[in-house]
């Protein structure tokens, strides 16, 4: 249920953006971008269906290379920092990535990326090919994010915004995208494959692969998960001691403070009614 929360609360922003994007293309005459009404688009094989099983606290994370693939963007070397995160939803339903960036580049945004269909050879960021598209829809028009089941799997900036940085070269998101799978054997599959990171003229700034991360993490930092089958107990993410280990204890930690406060207030009150 908080995932058509979060769906929902999703449509509402894309929504906005959609009505907010159509009417500055009316008032401008439109240049360069689509007149036409970005409809539903059908791909060859149906729309995406939503991946319910999605093993709970398997972990897949992509982390950038020191150098960027289009060395241009950064003159004096360097790259875009930062990683994605993606672990399955508490209920199994659809994915959550988590997507922690700096050092972007100052301009040329906002930036759009994907994940891709094959890995990158040495870095290679050519070799991933194209988007993540199971459902074969194509890109002959944009993402409509009222309408997530239409786009291409792995249209992540297209589903959920490009990135657009902070004054510091920043960007931070966290989301869930319904139709992404972290179970082997579905084309939505993404931990074998890449995410790609793009200037908005499609040229490729950044590439890195997936890698299945050892140990589990709660994707939200809600330590009250409902306990769906197959949870992964927390313990055994202390036990192999995965990088991402401290995303779960500051979430515990910060419930634990929350509950701690409530029981204060409550003894509080408590105290006020005798
Ligand atoms: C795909 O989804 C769109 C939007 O929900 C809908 O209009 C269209 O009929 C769907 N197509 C199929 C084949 O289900
Ligand atoms: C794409 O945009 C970037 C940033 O503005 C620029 O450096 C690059 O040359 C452009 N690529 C092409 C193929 O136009
Ligand atoms: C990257 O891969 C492409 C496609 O396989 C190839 O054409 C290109 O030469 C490669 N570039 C480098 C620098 O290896
Ligand atoms: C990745 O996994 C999917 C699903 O298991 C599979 O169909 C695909 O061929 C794999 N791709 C690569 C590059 O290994
Ligand atoms: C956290 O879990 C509690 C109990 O299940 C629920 O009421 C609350 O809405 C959740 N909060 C978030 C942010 O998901």
């Amino acid at each position: 249920m908080r995932v058509t929360e979060s769906l929902s609360l999703l449509m509402a922003v894309a929504g906005t953006r959609v009505l907010a994007q159509t009417s500055t293309s009316t008032s401008t005459a439109a240049p360069t971008t689509s007149v036409t009404p970005e409809g539903p688009e059908t791909g060859k094989l149906g729309n995406a269906t939503i991946v319910t099983n999605n093993p709970i606290g398997v972990v897949y994370k992509a982390t950038l290379p020191e150098k960027a693939w289009f060395a241009s963007a950064y003159p004096e070397g360097g790259n875009i920092e930062g990683d994605i995160t993606a672990v399955a939803a508490p209920d199994g339903k659809g994915v959550v990535f988590t997507v922690k960036l700096s050092n972007l580049p100052k301009e040329g945004g906002p930036l759009p990326y994907h994940l891709h269909v094959l890995p990158a050879a040495n870095g290679n960021c050519t070799t991933t090919l194209a988007h993540l598209d199971p459902f074969e829809r194509g890109e002959a028009t944009t993402c409509n994010a009222a309408l997530p089941e239409t786009c291409q799997t792995g249209d992540l900036s297209g589903k959920f915004g490009a990135i657009v940085p902070d004054a510091e070269g920043k960007f931070e998101t966290t989301y869930t995208d319904l139709y992404s799978s972290t179970l082997e054997g579905l084309g939505a599959f993404f931990g074998n494959r890449s995410v790609v990171f793009h200037y908005p003229n499609k040229t490729r700034i950044t590439c890195a692969d997936f890698a299945k991360v050892g140990g589990a993490i709660l994707p939200t930092g809600n330590s009250t998960l409902p306990a769906p089958t197959g949870v992964v107990p927390t313990s055994s993410s202390s036990t192999s001691a995965p990088t991402g280990s401290s995303a779960p204890i500051s979430g515990a930690a910060a419930f634990g403070v929350k509950t701690g406060l409530m029981g204060a207030i409550v003894g509080v009150m408590a105290l006020a009614l005798f």
